[in-house]
Formats: C-alpha cells, structure tokens, sequence
C-alpha cells in the first residue's frame, strides 16, 4: 500500500520537526509492505506575509483530491487580530471535517506517576464556531460568542471515543503493558451550569456510549464537571483512560495533561475525520527555540504514529511507538526541554536506530 502523506510544516520549529516526521516514515521496515509518497505543502503565518492567505486553496485541494494523511508541524499566530488572518489549522480542520482532535497522553519514564490516557476533543463546533460580536452599551462595549452543541457532533465524538477505548482494550490484551483495569471514557462537560448546551452534549454521548458493542466489550462509563476533572486530571492522572469532552474544555484539558508528562515536546495529537488524518504535535512554533536546532521531534514523530494508526497501520504504528519509547526509557540522547543535551538530530537519528 501506498500512502500519500502531504507535510505542512507551517512556521518556527514546525520546519524543524516536520522532516523529522518524514524520515521515520521513511524508514518503517519494508516488511510491513508500506510505501509514502509526500506531499510539501504550506499554511501559516509566513504563508500568510508571503501571500495574503494563511490556508492557500491549493493546499486544502491538495489534501483532499490527492492525500490519504498530513502531518502539521505548526504555525504562529499574531496575539492581536491581524485583517484577512485567521488560523489554518482550525479552517482545515472545518475543510475537511476532521471533527475529532486526539491526543494521547503516556509517561515512559518522565513523570513521578504512571499515565496513559488519551483525550478526545470535539473539533467542529462549541464556542470555536467564532461566533462574536461587539457591540457598545452606555456602560460600555459589550461582547458575545456563540456556543454551539450539536447532537450529531457531540455523538460521533463520544462514539470514537468508545472505538479508542476498545481500540486500547484490545492492545492490552495483546500483552502491553497498562496501568488500567478495563477501558473507561470519561465525559466532562459544565451541565450544572450550562444546562442546555453541555447538557445536550453529556446526554447524547451517554447515549451513544450505551451501545452495545461498547456496553457488551465492558466499556464503561462515568462523567466528571470539567473544573473538578482538572483537578482529578492533576492529582489522580493515572485513573483515565479515554476523556471525552466539547472543543473548548478538550483544548484546555489537552495542553494541562500535556504539562504533566515532562514537555509539550513529547505530546501528539491527530485530526481525524472519515478516512483522512492529520498528525500534529501538541505544540506551537516555539519562536523562542527556533533554529537552533534543538526541538524535541517526539511529539511529531508520536503524530506521524498516531496518523498511521486512523489509516488503519497499526502495526507500523506499533513500532514508532516502541522506538520513541526506547529512546526516553534509556534516557541518553533526551532533547534541552527533558534536561538533555541532544540536538533534533541527535534524538531522530537514536530513534531511526531503534526503528
Ligand atoms: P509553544 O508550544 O510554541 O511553546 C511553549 C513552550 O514550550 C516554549 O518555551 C517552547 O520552547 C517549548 N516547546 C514547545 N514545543 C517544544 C519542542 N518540540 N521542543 C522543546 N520545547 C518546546 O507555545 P507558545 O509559546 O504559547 O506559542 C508560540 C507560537 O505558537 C504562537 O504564535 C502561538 O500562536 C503558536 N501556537 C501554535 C499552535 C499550533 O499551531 N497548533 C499551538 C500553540 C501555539
Ligand atoms: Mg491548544
């Protein structure tokens, strides 16, 4: 098989950790009967200076007439709203109805207490509708956004949700080695207060975890208020398995996990729709480490993993996985975020060997 695979490397350190992301798949063993074809392409904020346009036309057609996956690296954004900029990433993910963003939390070796959790964040909707509007009062101005739930996101979301969990149940019993009894998702949602929206997305996800293949697979269910699930993500991470939650609290839950497991450098996510994934690290174009050559490429090579694993590669997967974890357990060549002293090079090539 295969695979076209386009690579936007976006801005900052995204040109530093991309190419890392093409080498590894580059290098999965020919057994595996794997081939990559890639793709360059752009979106970001020097795309944006270049050219008036962060997400080019072509890079979206591209994708989507002529890619089966992506790995983003990532791009800047300006802190102030800049007139025609608005952020690629959250316009490819509407473009291509990636409509779920998961990101797998794990420890290998770099926390005081076991993790291995994954959080699946809705990725269409919620207050990231950028619904606003200003407008002036006698007291002032005053300013609105909308925040939208939907049934039919809020219940394909929950039912990936249950995949994953059985998903991971299944490598279990494959003999890996797990911190968790059974597969449980947790729903978080703010319903004690936002009794419609968040209600609507906590019982339909209820709803659509009730069904049979998840209940008769012993996949079980709980819920918690998303303040209180920050404070049991913090105190007791190692007691989730798979989070579930609406795009805003996803997005927040996501990068607090991220900090408990050493570095946002280690952490991946992928945009998943039907059929085509995006593999994106967890982190943002680190202009303060930019070009000196010592970003940590193990969440981009994790996403590059976790792309592979939404196209149904599982077992080339697998293998990334072992490699990137071989390379923290011995803990020799670890990047300057982890307390090392490997440059990007250094740490890809250790894993290109374990690979
Ligand atoms: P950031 O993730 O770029 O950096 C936060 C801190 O983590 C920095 O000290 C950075 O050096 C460190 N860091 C991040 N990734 C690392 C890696 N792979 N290896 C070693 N250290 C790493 O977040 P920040 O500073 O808030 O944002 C910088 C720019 O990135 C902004 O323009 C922001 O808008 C953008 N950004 C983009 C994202 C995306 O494209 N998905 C996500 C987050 C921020
Ligand atoms: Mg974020």
């Amino acid at each position: 098989r295969t695979l076209r695979i386009g690579l936007i490397p976006g801005d900052g350190i995204g040109k530093e950790v991309i190419p890392a992301g093409r080498r590894i798949l580059e290098a999965l063993p020919a057994s595996l009967g794997l081939k990559f074809e890639f793709v360059d392409l752009k979106a970001g904020w020097e795309t944006f200076e270049q050219t008036g346009v962060a997400l080019p036309e072509e890079t979206v057609s591209v994708l989507k007439s002529d890619c089966d996956g992506a790995l983003f690296g990532a791009v800047s954004s300006p802190t102030k709203a800049v007139k025609g900029y608005s952020s690629p990433i959250v316009a490819l993910r509407k473009k291509l109805d990636l409509y779920a963003n998961v990101r797998p939390v794990k420890t290998v070796v770099t926390a005081p207490k076991p993790i291995d959790m994954v959080i699946v964040r809705e990725n269409t909707e919620d207050l990231y509708v950028k619904e606003e509007k200003t407008y002036d009062t006698p007291q002032g101005k005053v300013a609105e956004a909308i925040k939208r739930i939907s049934q039919r996101a809020s219940s394909r979301i929950a039912t990936m949700a249950g995949e994953i969990a059985l998903r991971r149940q299944k490598i279990r019993a494959g003999g890996a080695p797990s911190i968790h009894n059974g597969p449980l998702v947790t729903i978080t949602h703010k319903s004690n207060v936002l009794s419609q929206t968040d209600g609507l997305f906590r019982s339909t996800a209820r709803e659509a975890l009730a069904a049979a293949r998840f209940q008769d697979s012993g996949v079980a269910v709980e819920e918690q208020i998303v303040d209180s699930m920050v404070y049991k993500l913090f105190r007791q991470p190692e007691a989730y398995d798979v989070i579930v939650a609406p795009n805003l609290y996803g997005d927040i839950l996501s990068d607090g996990a991220a900090a408990l497991v050493g570095s946002l450098g280690l952490v991946p996510s992928a945009n998943v729709g039907e059929g085509f994934a995006i593999g994106e690290p967890c982190h943002g174009s680190a202009p303060d480490i930019q070009g000196q050559g010592i970003a940590n490429p193990i969440a981009t090579l994790r996403s590059a993993a976790l792309m592979l694993e939404f196209l149904n590669e599982e077992a080339a997967a697998a293998k990334i996985y072992a490699a990137v974890d071989g390379n923290l357990e011995e803990g020799k060549l670890l990047s300057p975020d982890l307390g090392g002293k490997a440059t990007t090079e250094e740490v890809v090539q250790d894993v290109l060997r374990r690979l």
